[in-house]
């Protein structure tokens, strides 16, 4: 998010109030009466993402264990102590631990996040840390970070310090990769630290001051961190290590990376993706409840055509979208490149079927 002026914080502000009259409660309570097992979860998970089955399952135990433990706690605050949610998110502590992703472009680390607030119901805001490294510090951000929570949160404070945070591009804070000379990266880093693990923080939206605490927000990080595999693999070699080397990735490789051990402490839960392969690129149009071929054929039904893949254009799409190196995002470019001509043309001069089979795919991308 651009820094704002104090007029659109002041309108942002009012917005805000109204939203906040008119949804409390129902919001909390699904948090509160939240009673997902994390198998339930992944089997809501696993209608969305596609592959990445260690990875789902980690952040499934993650995400469904980090809510229970909160809703207990709250629920035990406001019973038996007979606080408001208010105090009650005030005085309870649980042990948060946040989650790490590591993989490729585009193969479903953010998305995943986003899924599993939908499920638990809790707001999703989604921070690009770069933006960090390039003025060198964290202070105004912070409450930038809040500032979009608070609003994924309708506005409710409440329901805004029970939710979820993303923080992408985790690995361009490393110190080795900040570009600027001037600028450290552990300096971001640092500062990144209170935020994750827990703090009191304020939000100043002009005609009043919103005070927010991350106590209980889970925050995900995701990141590339390309050469990292290279750093495990040598450490294994040098310790005579066989094996996946996901399996043995450790907090030291992330330093050897250029993180701060500081902070990579506050990020105890990992996952590891896996590049999108062929087959799982197939299952994306085929399975998933987002489907991008899904999405065409949709568009296609409001002009009264009936677009219809076979199964070797889908083969053929995945195979191309494949060798982009650009995860699921390379089927969209693949599947606009096929139908670019025909969505130009076809609207308002055919109605009915529209087949696209294998050669359909091979004589419009190589
Ligand atoms: N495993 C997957 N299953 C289904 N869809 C996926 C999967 N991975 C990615 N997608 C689709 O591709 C889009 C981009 O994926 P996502 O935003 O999760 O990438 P990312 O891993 O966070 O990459 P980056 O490192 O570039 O941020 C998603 O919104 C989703 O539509
Ligand atoms: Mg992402």
């Amino acid at each position: 998010m651009e820094r704002l002026s104090p007029e659109s914080r002041r309108q942002i502000g009012e917005k805000l109030g109204e939203l906040r009259e008119n949804q409390i409660g129902e919001a909390v309570e699904q948090i509160i009466e939240f009673n997902k097992t994390p198998a339930e979860l992944k089997a809501y998970m696993d209608q969305f993402v596609i592959g990445q089955e260690k990875g789902k399952k980690v952040i499934s135990v993650a995400i469904a264990y980090h809510y229970r433990r909160l809703a207990n706690a709250l629920k035990h605050a406001m019973v038996e102590n007979g606080e408001d949610l208010d105090a009650a998110l005030r005085n309870t502590t649980t042990p948060k631990a946040n989650v790490l992703i590591v993989g490729p472009t585009g193969c479903g680390k953010t998305y995943t996040g986003e899924v599993a607030s939908r499920l638990v119901g809790v707001p999703f805001a989604v921070e690009d840390l770069t933006k960090f490294s390039e003025v060198g510090y964290v202070g105004q951000d912070a409450s930038d970070i809040l500032l979009d929570l608070l609003i994924a949160a309708g506005g409710n404070t409440h329901v805004a310090q029970m939710g979820i945070v993303y923080l992408d591009e985790v690995d361009k804070i490393a110190t080795e990769s900040v570009v600027y000379k001037d600028v450290s990266g552990r300096g971001v880093q640092k500062g990144l630290l209170k935020l994750v693990e827990g703090a009191e923080n304020t939000i100043d939206l002009g005609k009043e001051r919103i005070s927010l605490s991350t106590r209980h927000v889970l925050f995900i990080a995701g990141g590339v961190y390309e050469s990292l595999e290279g750093i495990v693999k040598r450490r294994m070699t040098r310790d005579g290590l066989e094996g996946d080397w996901k399996d043995y990735l450790l907090t030291d490789d992330f330093v050897a990376y250029g993180m701060e051990r500081q902070l990579m402490g506050r990020f105890p839960i990992r996952a590891v993706y896996d590049p999108l392969t062929v087959e799982n690129l197939r299952d994306i149009m085929l399975k998933s409840e987002e489907s991008p071929s899904r999405a065409y054929v949709n568009d296609l039904k409001a002009w009264g055509i009936d677009l219809i893949f076979t199964d070797e254009a889908l083969t053929e799409v995945a195979r191309r979208a494949e060798q982009e190196r650009t995860g699921a995002r390379g089927l969209i470019s693949i599947l606009h490149q096929v139908l670019l001509e025909d969505m130009y043309c076809l609207p308002g001069t055919h109605t009915g079927e529209l087949v696209v089979d294998g050669q359909y795919v091979r004589e419009r991308v190589r």
